[in-house]
């Protein structure tokens, strides 16, 4: 059931289509989302997956009102992103993370960089010393708000990147794979900042091509050639194997092993799809005394 109150996001036969120019003038490209219906609930982490070529960028920057659709309603908080008006509130209320971090970072001390987007929204000068400050904590970055970006790494500066989106004081932040130029630790760190943020409130959209972070997620949507080809909880995607093997989908580590002790005849309860799950089960049949 459609809950309007507490939808952040709502898509209706959401469609977009690229127009595409070449030496003999504009063509379509063909429908990169095509007659989407889906809505996000405030405060709940969904992951977006879907191979290459899915629809999953598109679909974030129609959310950010980078992209508006060519077909279809898409609300933010209840905004039509098409009526020009609420064009800044909806890129205020749900901000972007993308996924390559120097892309996003545009002064030279990490201040400034986080000081941007409330700065472009008309803030008062004091109000966002505060707005900085707070975000640079949100990510364990603010000690390091006098340095230069291109001296911190990939994850530092991703997480800068986050909190410039926080900064904004956002409704909902949408990271479109923004831990897929980062090491290990980098990831780690960025899929940890983003469960803190949405425990304390902050509703979260993750695009990514992890599965293991998708399966930490409360809800998983699978893109499918710009069309939602399942919508669960990580249990219920995840445990159909087949299905993510036909879209080409690695399966969560966890999950693969699930399957293997049970073909092995153990009875391990479908739920269990993070690697934490499974340990904490195996762990369980054992008598530590
Ligand atoms: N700027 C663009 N111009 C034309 N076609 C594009 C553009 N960006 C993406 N597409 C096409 O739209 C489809 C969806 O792409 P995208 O949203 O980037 O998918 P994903 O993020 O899931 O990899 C693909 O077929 C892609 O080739
Ligand atoms: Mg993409």
């Amino acid at each position: 059931m459609a809950n309007l109150e507490s939808d952040i996001i709502r898509a209706e036969e959401l469609t977009f289509e690229y127009l595409t120019e070449d030496g003999g003038g504009l063509h379509h490209g063909g429908r990169a989302i095509d007659g989407v219906t889906f809505s996000v609930q405030k405060g709940s982490f969904t992951a977006i997956i879907g191979s290459n070529g899915s629809g999953k960028s598109t679909l974030a920057k129609n959310m950010n009102a980078l992209l508006f659709p060519t077909g279809g309603k898409l609300y933010v908080d209840g905004h039509d992103t098409t009526v020009e008006e609420f064009l800044w509130e909806i890129r205020r209320c749900a901000a972007m993370v993308f996924q390559n971090p120097d892309n996003q970072l545009v002064s030279t001390i990490v201040e400034d960089d986080v000081a941007f987007g409330p700065e472009n929204l008309g803030i008062t000068p004091g109000k966002i010393r505060d707005r900085v400050d707070d975000a640079l904590r949100a990510v364990g970055m603010y000690e390091f708000r006098k340095k230069a970006p291109h001296m911190l790494s990939g994850g530092q500066k991703q997480r800068i990147a986050i909190a410039g989106a926080i900064a904004m004081h956002p409704d909902v932040i949408i990271m479109d794979e923004p831990t897929a130029m980062l090491d290990p630790k980098g990831r780690r760190a960025v899929l940890e900042i983003a469960h803190t943020l949405n425990r304390r409130g902050m509703t979260i959209i993750l695009i990514t091509h992890f599965m293991e972070e998708a399966a930490s997620a409360d809800r998983v949507i699978i893109m499918e050639k710009g069309k939602i080809a399942m919508d669960g909880t990580p249990s219920e995607v995840f445990s159909d194997v087949e299905r993510l093997r036909e879209m080409s989908l690695d399966i969560p580590v966890a999950v693969d092993i699930a399957k293997r002790m049970r073909d092995a005849g153990i009875d391990v309860p479908k739920e269990i799809v993070t690697e934490e799950a499974l340990s904490d089960f195996i762990a369980g049949k054992y008598d530590k005394g």
